[in-house]
């Protein structure tokens, strides 16, 4: 069959990859894709919001299978677009996406069903969330309802940072504001941990932890993450029997007394404490970085598996996974996540060394007249495998060397909870 991929990243990338040795397969498109993937599929060039262009694409390509990949066109409504065409869609609904494209629905719904959360209110005016900020213990989080790119949670150490935090939201930084979201500081390790789901079963997908913070030690802004790894260091079967019974169940439940079905990969972003889970956010989407660095370890085909989502019969499939640790290192352009140049070429792509174990997936890369130019902020993510996180990271430097890309730079700590020196 022929397949579509939405999205242009390293976790586009990796689901090309991960798609591409499967029988099943004819070809795949990417849209609009990366030099990466278009080793591997047909890129086309559309704006993710022109949902007509895609669906002439679609109907056009005869694609009979679509998977997507980001936020923006899930929350947007995608699938419910396509929804009287042939095309089977993986991902969820436009209601069902609002896990990720409202926090405060999700943290409705988390009071509702009793889901541990950090303790929160929801605050329609400067002036009322200024007398809450005054009682207030620090640090407090403040953030904003819709999706923001990752950019709209402040953690703040005093009020005066707070008040200024609300009043940035207010003023529309990450678009129109009707209410911000105040909430108590969770204190703990994080660990994104992954769900598949049909709509009657769900399944495990593995655990990463991503670094979210551009420099090393877990210093300076956020980024869309510098790195990851496979598995977190803090999962365990009594903990993940709390995630599942505690949180994700109860929200797939209160999505389903909403009348809303959810099919997809699910992301629950968790703080954990004393082996106790706290949902953080929700994302309808794999994680980027997180995806590359998880699916490498999958055995089954990952084709089957999502399909399965579609057809409703994801109970009849097992999922295996290596055993193998995974980690991902992202390299970025100098100066991500602020500005950067853009149209840089990236030699020696060609020079470092790949095989089903040592990965290279491209993310904000163009190719041009055979050449391969860095476009974006974050550019290539280089994932290994091994039994152990100090030796996969070790293969990953030495392709890094062998890469030599001064316009960039990577942090070299990535993994630094798992890995004694
Ligand atoms: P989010 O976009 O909701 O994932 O938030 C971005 C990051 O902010 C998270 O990965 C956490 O590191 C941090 N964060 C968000 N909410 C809280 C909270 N209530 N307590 C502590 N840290 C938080
Ligand atoms: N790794 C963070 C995200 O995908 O949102």
């Amino acid at each position: 069959m022929n397949v579509g991929i939405i999205g242009s990243g390293g976790r586009e990338h990796a689901i090309s990859h991960s798609l591409k040795n499967s029988k099943k397969v004819n070809t795949i498109y990417c849209i609009p894709g990366n030099a990466g993937t278009k080793e591997i599929a047909i890129n086309i060039d559309i704006d993710l919001k022109d949902f007509d262009q895609i669906k002439n694409l679609i109907i056009e390509k005869n694609i009979e299978f679509l998977i997507i990949g980001p936020e923006k066109p899930l929350v947007d409504g995608l699938v419910d677009f396509l929804k009287d065409t042939k095309v089977k869609v993986f991902g969820p609904n436009k209601a069902a996406s609002q896990l990720e494209g409202s926090k405060i629905f999700t943290k409705n719904l988390c009071k509702e069903f009793n889901i541990p959360t950090a303790n929160f209110g929801i605050f329609q005016n400067p002036s009322e969330a200024k007398i809450f900020l005054e009682k207030s213990n620090y640090p407090i989080v403040i953030k904003a309802d819709g999706l923001a790119a990752g950019k709209g949670v402040y953690i703040c150490e005093n009020i005066s940072n707070a008040v200024q935090a609300v009043k940035e939201i207010f003023n529309g930084k990450f678009g129109l504001a009707k209410n911000v979201l105040i909430e108590e500081f969770l204190d703990g390790e994080e660990m994104s941990f992954f769900i598949i789901t049909d709509g009657k079963t769900i399944k495990k997908f593995e655990t990463a932890q991503d670094h979210k913070r551009v420099f090393e030690g877990d210093k300076g802004k956020n980024t869309g993450g510098m790195g990851a790894y496979s598995p977190s260091r803090l999962i365990n079967d009594p903990l993940e029997k709390k995630i599942i019974e505690k949180i994700i169940n109860p929200t797939l439940q209160g999505l389903k007394d909403r009348k809303i079905e959810y099919v997809g990969f699910l992301y629950a972003g968790l703080m954990i404490k004393n082996n106790e889970p706290y949902l953080i956010e929700y994302n309808v989407r794999m994680g980027d970085p997180e995806c590359q660095t998880i699916l490498p370890k999958l055995e089954t085909q990952l084709l089957d598996i999502l399909l399965s989502c579609t057809n409703k019969t994801l109970d009849k499939i097992d999922i295996e996974w290596s055993n193998e640790k995974s980690i991902c290192v992202v390299v970025c352009s100098n100066g991500y996540p602020d500005e950067y140049k853009k149209n840089i070429l990236i030699n020696n792509l060609d020079k470092i060394n790949l095989d089903n174990k040592n990965l290279c997936f491209h993310a904000g890369t163009v190719s041009k007249d055979n050449q391969i130019l860095a476009i974006g902020g974050r550019v290539l993510n280089f994932v290994s495998l091994s039994s152990s996180f100090l030796s996969a990271r070790e293969k990953i430097f030495n392709n890094l060397k062998i890469l030599n890309w001064d316009h960039g730079f990577f942090r070299k700590d990535i993994g630094y909870k798992v890995i004694d020196l």
